[in-house]
C-alpha cells in the first residue's frame, strides 16, 4: 500500500477506513472490531478516521474499547479525529440546537473527551469538522498550536472548508494545516472544477476523499454510470466500488479516499481499487458519465 506523508511528522495509508458507521454495525463487539482494524492493517491500511460526533458521539469509545482490550493495536495505527459540531444527542442531547463550536473551551473539551474515549495518548490528526461562521480565527487558530505543542495532537487540519475558510484559519496559527477533508465521489464531482482540488494541489496538500462510493449510493440501482463502472469492474477483475475508489487516486492532487463499510468480506476488499489501472480515456468517460454531459 501506498504512503502519503501529509508532513515531517505525519504519514497515511493511501487508502483510510472510515468509522462513522461503526456505531450501525449489527456487531460493536470487541472481537469483530479487532476484525476490521486486523482486515485494514493486513492490507496496509493503517489510517483510521473518527469523529467525536460519530455513533452519537458513540463511536470513539466503541474503538476505545478495541483499543483497550488489543492496546498492541494503536502502534500500528494513525488515528483521525474530528471536532467542533454539537447536535443535541448522545452528550449535549440536552442542548435546544444544533451547532459548530471552534472556541478554545469547546476544542479543548473535545480533545480531551477523544483522547479519554479511545483510551490513547495522542491524536495523530485533529480536524475541525465544518466550518465555523462565528470562528474567531486567532483563538481557534492558537488553541490548535497549543494542542501540538502539548503532544495532545500530532497535527492539525480541516473539514469541509472552501480554501477562504483554510486561509483565513492558517493566517492564525504557526502550525500548518495538514489536509481538508472533503465530500469527493463519483456522485460529488464539483471538487474538481470549483477550485477546492486546485487549491491544494497547488499547496502540495494530500486531500482526504469522504464518502467515495456517494455514502453506498453508487453501489446501488442501475445507470449509464453504474453500467460503466461495471464494465470497468469486469474487465479488470474487481468490484464496482474499486473502480470508484480507482477514478479518485488518478487525480494528480493526492487523493486518500476514506472508505466506510462495515461489511467485513468488503473490508477485506479494498484494496483491489490499487490494482484498477485507469487512464484517461477512462477516467474521462467516468467523468462525463458522472456529470451527465459531455465536457465542452
Ligand atoms: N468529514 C465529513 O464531514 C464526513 C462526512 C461523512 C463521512 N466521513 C468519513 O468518510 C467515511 C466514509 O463515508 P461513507 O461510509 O459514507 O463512505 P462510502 O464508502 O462512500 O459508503 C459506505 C456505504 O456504502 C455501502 N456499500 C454498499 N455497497 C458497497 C460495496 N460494494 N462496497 C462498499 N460499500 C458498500 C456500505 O454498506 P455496508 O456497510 O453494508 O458495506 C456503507 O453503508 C466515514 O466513515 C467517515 O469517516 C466524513
Amino acid at each position: 500500500m501506498d504512503r502519503i506523508k501529509l508532513n515531517d511528522d505525519l504519514e497515511f495509508s493511501r487508502l483510510i477506513y472510515g468509522m462513522w458507521r461503526i456505531g450501525n454495525d449489527s456487531d460493536t463487539s470487541v472481537k469483530h472490531v479487532e476484525a476490521k482494524i486486523e482486515a485494514c492493517l493486513e492490507q496496509g491500511i493503517t489510517t483510521f478516521d473518527q469523529a467525536d460526533i460519530y455513533g452519537d458521539y458513540g463511536a470513539e469509545a466503541i474503538l476505545g474499547a478495541a483499543l483497550k482490550a488489543n492496546p498492541s493495536l494503536r502502534d500500528r495505527m494513525e488515528i483521525v479525529t474530528k471536532c467542533d459540531i454539537v447536535a443535541p444527542i448522545g452528550r449535549y442531547a440536552h442542548k435546544p440546537v444544533k451547532y459548530y463550536d471552534t472556541s478554545r473551551t469547546h476544542i479543548e473539551l473535545s480533545v480531551e473527551t477523544s483522547l479519554r474515549e479511545m483510551a490513547i495518548e495522542q491524536i495523530d490528526l485533529l480536524l475541525i469538522h465544518r466550518p465555523d461562521p462565528l470562528m474567531d480565527h486567532m483563538e481557534t487558530g492558537a488553541a490548535l498550536d497549543d494542542l501540538v505543542k502539548a503532544g495532545k495532537v500530532k497535527s492539525v487540519g480541516v473539514s469541509n472548508f472552501r480554501p477562504w475558510d483554510w486561509e483565513l484559519l492558517q493566517s492564525g496559527m504557526r502550525t500548518p494545516l495538514a489536509t481538508n477533508q472533503i465530500e469527493l465521489s463519483l456522485s460529488e464531482l464539483s471538487p474538481f472544477t470549483n477550485g477546492d482540488l486546485a487549491f491544494h494541489q497547488k499547496n502540495g496538500q494530500p486531500v482526504m476523499a469522504w464518502s467515495p462510493l456517494g455514502g453506498g449510493s453508487l453501489m446501488t440501482g442501475t445507470s449509464d454510470l453504474t453500467a460503466l463502472m461495471d464494465q470497468i469492474a469486469a474487465a479488470q477483475g474487481v468490484d464496482r466500488a474499486a473502480v470508484a475508489v480507482a477514478f479518485l487516486l488518478r487525480h494528480p492532487a493526492r487523493i486518500l479516499p476514506v472508505l466506510g463499510t462495515n461489511n467485513l468480506t468488503r473490508i477485506k476488499s479494498i484494496s483491489d481499487a490499487l490494482t484498477v489501472e485507469m487512464d484517461r480515456e477512462t477516467w474521462f468517460n467516468l467523468y462525463q458519465t458522472g456529470l451527465g454531459r459531455e465536457v465542452p
